[in-house]
């Protein structure tokens, strides 16, 4: 027996038109592989056509996206997306955006290039927890800050745990406010002893960015990278409560993409409501990949056909055929009954904003065309 048709969730006839046409930053985010990227593409593309001046970072995207958005490298730079009037694309290069946080905020070009030719900040750039959230962070206020564009959508990272992008910069400055060098030299004796202690405190990126220089003056590179940066927590920690003042306001909207699966639902339940804790302004939730119904007519004949198809599996070609079209619809019927349970009980009780179900598309998204059809779900057509 098929399932019996579920009850839809609630269904909410607004999308994102509003947000697109006038929040200044989108900020997309959800667990790793749900459609990040390609939501932030989508509403990027929205807000292009709604007149604005429009710039997407995105982060890794897949190879042929990042093509059909004139993206050939990693380089932190604004490239004109060709075929759409006003929008901008760049791959934020996570390294390139590090060393920039140090020009800036180094007092001097000798100290910025102390810290720069450091082994220990040249690990640190991949290891620390959160990095790249900050680095998104830190492109998107500069972005902001040029004065530019009407709309910047920001597309995050995969991070397996949600918590990474909000508390990037308090980690990223209570790391380098220079605590931990303080119990490292407390220490002393020997760099392995030293290093123990610091894992102790339950900095285990510090260790494999640590753990990755081996060899002589280890410790003096530590010392010295600590040192470099005496007096220039104040600026970063300004600077982090400046980005986090700007997600906070009103100008700003958080979409946060699933897909049907309990697991991503289970995540993105967390992240709401973590952004409702942290006074994140939510603007949607985007359920992605969903199975569409089949329609009335196929579910009846479905229903309706259910005794003859085990004989029609063993008929002629035509009874075979119609016999295997059937049985598709049937699966498709039964995965979208479970996607639609599974977004009922994960999302329950849960005040997202705007929620939405977008399609699983016949085939993968890697170009303008597919962004189009993304489109006309998130924003109608
Ligand atoms: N609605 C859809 N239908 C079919 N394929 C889709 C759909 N949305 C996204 N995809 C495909 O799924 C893959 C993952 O999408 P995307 O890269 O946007 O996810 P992501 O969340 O950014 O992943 P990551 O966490 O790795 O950055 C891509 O190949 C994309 O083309
Ligand atoms: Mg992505």
């Amino acid at each position: 027996m098929a399932d019996a048709p579920v009850a839809e969730p609630d269904r909410d006839d607004r999308d994102l038109r509003e947000v697109v046409a006038t929040r200044h930053i989108i900020v997309c985010t959800g667990s790793g592989g749900v459609g990040k990227t390609t939501t932030a593409a989508t509403l990027a593309l929205a807000a292009a056509r709604a007149g604005r001046r429009t710039i997407v970072v995105t982060i890794d995207p897949a190879r042929r996206l990042a093509q059909s958005m004139g993206l050939e490298q990693l380089d932190n730079t604004p490239r004109p997306v060709a075929g759409v009037e006003g929008l901008d694309a760049m791959m934020l290069d996570m390294k390139r955006t590090f060393d920039e946080v140090i020009d800036r905020h180094a007092d001097d070009p000798a100290r910025a290039q102390r810290i720069k030719s450091n082994r220990f900040y040249q690990q640190l750039s991949d290891t620390l927890a959160g990095t790249q959230e900050y680095m998104a962070m830190e492109k998107l206020f500069d972005l902001h800050s040029t004065g530019h564009y009407d709309c910047i959508v920001v597309d995050t990272p995969p991070t397996r745990n949600a918590l990474d992008f909000l508390d990037a910069p308090r980690r990223l400055t209570d790391f380098l406010d220079g605590r931990f060098l303080k119990m490292f030299l407390s220490t002393g004796v020997s760099a392995g002893r030293a290093v123990g202690r610091v894992a102790a405190f339950g900095t285990s990126l510090f260790m494999k960015a640590a753990g990755r220089i081996t060899g002589a003056g280890v410790l003096d590179d530590l010392g010295e990278f600590f040192q470099s940066f005496e007096g220039m927590y104040e600026g970063f920690k300004h600077r982090a409560q400046a980005v986090y003042r700007l997600l906070s306001s009103g100008d700003t909207a958080f979409v946060v993409v699933a897909t049907a699966d309990p697991g991503a639902l289970r995540e993105a339940r967390y992240f709401v409501q973590r952004l409702a804790k942290d006074g994140m302004p939510m603007a949607g939730l985007v359920v992605n990949r969903v199975a569409e119904p089949i329609s009335d007519d196929l579910q009846a004949l479905v229903a309706a056909t259910e005794d003859e198809r085990g004989a029609w599996a063993e008929g002629d070609d035509q009874q075979r055929a119609v016999a295997g079209l059937l049985a598709l619809a049937r699966r498709q019927a039964d995965v979208r009954a479970r996607q639609q349970r599974a977004i009922r009980n994960g999302l329950h009780g849960l005040d997202v904003g705007v929620r939405l179900e977008v399609p699983l598309m016949a085939s993968d998204v890697h170009d303008l065309d597919g962004l189009r059809a993304i489109a006309a779900h998130l924003v109608a057509a």
